[in-house]
């Protein structure tokens, strides 16, 4: 989900995509061969394959024919680049084919029907959900046990991270109150999908009739896990012991564990809940406090709405619950606390449909992207590295209380063997100075700076986790410019994606602005179309770092810089640090994903900042090593200057374009088959930005994939669709060479 789809919690489509101004594909493509040709005497290695159809082959066309890709155990990024691009289809590099898997509304169980796609379907706790995002790869045997080694039959687990709401009805959204009937189809669309996949000649399909499928939804009954299971803030009137809740909401990025199940990723949670005026005369003031800082705040004549209205569906207890003000004379009597019941790491198993999802609450309630686990070392504690997606947020580290037992990766009770590493542990959050080095700071009440917060006057430590913010905001943690998905390279490294910050500014700051630092120390302004001036750090960048001695548990780190986001031919000196060229130029980094087969870093855009020239795309990248760059001054003169770490500059064999994507979505989640030959990703939310006004008219949609691509009814004209997409090389080797 970008910056630009938040303003969707005020309404949707106000900002317009302003097609009418921007390059036509053809003379992007055309500007950047002329390019060539000036630079390269006309041998052109722009041409690259179109995904126009199904499962088309991809081939370059004529006389601009590269050479053949690598062979299969080639070289890393051995493909030519694919161009950027504001085609509505998905173009990957010559040798490469890329399908459709699976796709919003696809019926998971026997006798579901076919999805229709014209907003009169329903049942979606039995199809595919809505807006795909983070995605997990877990191997199965020929006779349905795990086998992490399988490439010919797994589970993928697929987030779904919103809804694409107005071509769910067949004529967009009614407005409030909502009727029930589609409150509760976009409840459903929500959660999280388990589908089984299996190759299907040199390809993969999904398996309607699977009995492993599975949906949990915004709906569906979880256990709280870990030390606020029976916490007082986690009192309902649906759970007055505190033990469990309903539903888990925009869940944005995944995780995989050691032991073979799903982590799923809260995000951005808090605008799902309405907050009525005047609640706040009706809490203490740290409970004011707390709803301010996870962004529900009201007054005595403002109210914070919710993004879909759900409570406003009528008085069934199912509706209700959206609303968390005060209305009952005690915790146990209203939904006040519903609120704190999303935010977390949700941990599902994927192998036992039966399986009872739990919250996993020692690891902090914010706006959770992903959960990486470094490198799990027999004998020493597990580490899950964790971002809190929104402007000026922090970096967290959960370290396991108990080592790590290379047996319990294949122990049979996988639940059991999440609460033993997930729900006992500390949280830490991340300092980064400016000489290189940082802090993890541990966030408990054995920290006396948080014990001892003015700010918040924490009651133990269920109140740090649940207010994990409050609690990095007490120890000083780093601001950083909105950090997404983490990565561990097979070093053990650690890679942050910083997807954009629209709040750093030089000189005076107002407000929530910020100073640029050495961690975060880009502040530029970029044109968008014709003149629209984007301030701040608009294009993001990738962090990573080393925790000394390469331990878990370590409380000391050194980073730099690996990736700064720019567009090709933007200044050296402030903006594009990292050398980047017309191949692998990207702005606004999200999903990032280490593939062992490769050792390939795949760098996803969601972006708004540099979308007048492409759609959002992936990169892939070949990791290197903290400090393989050096220190790096930006000079902003009456400003002063920043100092920062930058990784070694990006080139043609470190960097590379691979894929773009159709109009208005975002290219998010990616996992690999283990041989590396199959590489699955999601594209979210295509045609988003489509104002509701056009829905009677779907010549103005913004987008008809995949649809125009084949897949599904409608043709030309078909409703957008967020779907899975499985890329393979025609060569049938891994994906990435
Ligand atoms: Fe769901 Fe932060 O992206
Ligand atoms: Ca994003
Ligand atoms: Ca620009
Ligand atoms: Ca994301």
């Amino acid at each position: 989900m970008n910056d630009r789809v938040e303003p969707a919690f005020l309404g949707h489509g106000e900002e317009d995509s302003n097609p009418s101004s921007n390059p036509t594909f053809d003379s992007v493509v055309q500007a950047r061969l002329s390019r060539r040709s000036l630079l390269r005497g006309g041998v052109g290695t722009a041409a690259t394959a179109l995904l126009g159809g199904l499962s088309l082959a991809a081939c370059g066309g004529g006389d601009d024919e590269p050479a053949p890709a690598a062979a299969s155990t080639g070289t890393l990024l051995g493909f030519a680049a694919v161009a950027k691009s504001l085609d509505d289809r998905i173009t990957v590099p010559a040798g490469y084919t890329a399908s459709v898997l699976l796709a919003l509304g696809d019926p998971l169980a026997a006798g579901v029907s076919a999805f229709r796609n014209d907003g009169t379907d329903s049942g979606y706790d039995r199809r595919v959900g809505d807006d795909h995002d983070g995605m997990e790869y877990f191997g199965l045997s020929t006779t349905g046990t795990p086998d992490p080694a399988s490439s010919a039959r797994a589970l993928l687990g697929i987030n779904h991270e919103y809804i694409n709401q107005l071509f769910l009805h067949p004529n967009g959204p009614s407005p409030n109150p909502r009727p029930a009937g589609e409150t509760d189809i976009e409840v459903d669309a929500h959660g999280v999908s388990i589908v089984e996949i299996a190759r299907s000649g040199s390809t993969y399909a999904y398996v309607q009739n699977s009995t492993f499928n599975r949906r949990i939804t915004a709906a569906t009954e979880i256990q709280f896990s870990g030390p606020l299971r029976g916490h007082p803030l986690l009192i309902t009137k649906f759970s007055p012991d505190a033990t469990r809740t309903r539903g888990t909401v925009n869940n944005c990025g995944t995780g995989k564990t050691p032991w073979g199940t799903l982590l799923t990723g809260e995000e951005n949670w808090t605008g799902y809940y309405f907050r009525a005026a005047g609640d706040q005369a009706l809490r203490t003031a740290k409970a004011n406090t707390a709803l301010a800082r996870y962004g529900r705040n009201v007054t005595a004549t403002a109210a914070a709405a919710s993004r879909y209205g759900w409570e406003t569906a009528g008085a069934a207890d199912k509706y209700a619950r959206w609303n968390t003000s005060v209305t009952g004379a005690t915790p146990a009597d209203d939904y006040r606390h519903e609120i704190n019941g999303q935010g977390y790491i949700t941990e599902i198993d994927p192998y036992d449909p039966a399986s009872v999802v739990r919250k996993r609450t020692a690891l902090g309630r914010m706006a959770h992207e992903n959960a990486a686990f470094g490198k799990p070392v027999a004998g020493k504690p597990l580490a899950v590295y964790l971002g809190d997606d929104a402007r000026n947020e922090y970096i967290y580290k959960f370290v396991s209380t108990d080592n790590w037992v290379a047996a319990d990766a294949t122990a049979p009770n996988r639940m059991a063997t999440g609460d033993k590493y997930l729900d006992r542990g500390k949280l830490f959050a991340a300092k980064f100075n400016a000489d290189g080095t940082g802090q993890w700071i541990e966030l408990s009440m054995a920290n006396p700076t948080v014990a001892g917060f003015a700010g918040y006057a924490f009651a133990d430590d269920g109140d740090v986790l649940m207010h994990a913010r409050l609690a990095a905001d007490a120890v000083g943690a780093t601001r950083m410019d909105r950090p997404e998905w983490c990565a561990v390279a097979g070093s053990g490294e650690v890679y942050f994606t910083l997807t954009n910050n629209s709040n750093r500014r030089l000189g005076t700051v107002t407000g929530s602005q910020l100073n640029p630092d050495a961690a975060n120390p880009r502040v530029y302004t970029d044109i968008r179309g014709a003149s629209t001036v984007q301030s701040g750090n608009p294009n993001g960048h990738v962090i990573r770092l080393r925790e000394n001695g390469g331990e878990p548990a370590a409380t000391a780190f050194a980073w730099d810089i690996y990736l700064f986001g720019a567009e090709a031919g933007s200044p050296t000196n402030v903006i594009n640090l990292s050398g980047l060229t017309s191949d692998n130029d990207l702005s606004s980094p999200d999903g990032l994903v280490y593939t062992p087969s490769t050792g390939l870093l795949w760098v996803q855009t969601d972006d708004g900042a540099y979308t007048d020239v492409t759609n959002c795309m992936m990169l892939a990248a070949v990791p290197g090593t903290v400090g393989d760059g050096g220190p790096v001054t930006i000079d902003y003169g009456a400003s002063g200057t920043v100092t920062t770490r930058a990784g070694r500059k990006q080139t043609a064999t470190t960097l590379k374009r691979f894929l773009v994507g159709p109009v208005d979505q975002e290219i998010t989640g990616l996992a690999e088959t283990p041989d590396g030959k199959a590489l699955f990703l999601n594209v979210q939310h295509p045609g988003e930005e489509t104002p509701f006004s056009v829905i009677g008219d779907p010549g103005k949609y913004t987008s008809h994939w995949p649809g125009n691509a084949g897949y599904g009814p409608g043709g030309a004209n078909a409703r957008p669709r967020s779907a899975t997409v499985v890329v393979v090389k025609n060569d049938g080797g891994r994906v990435g060479t």
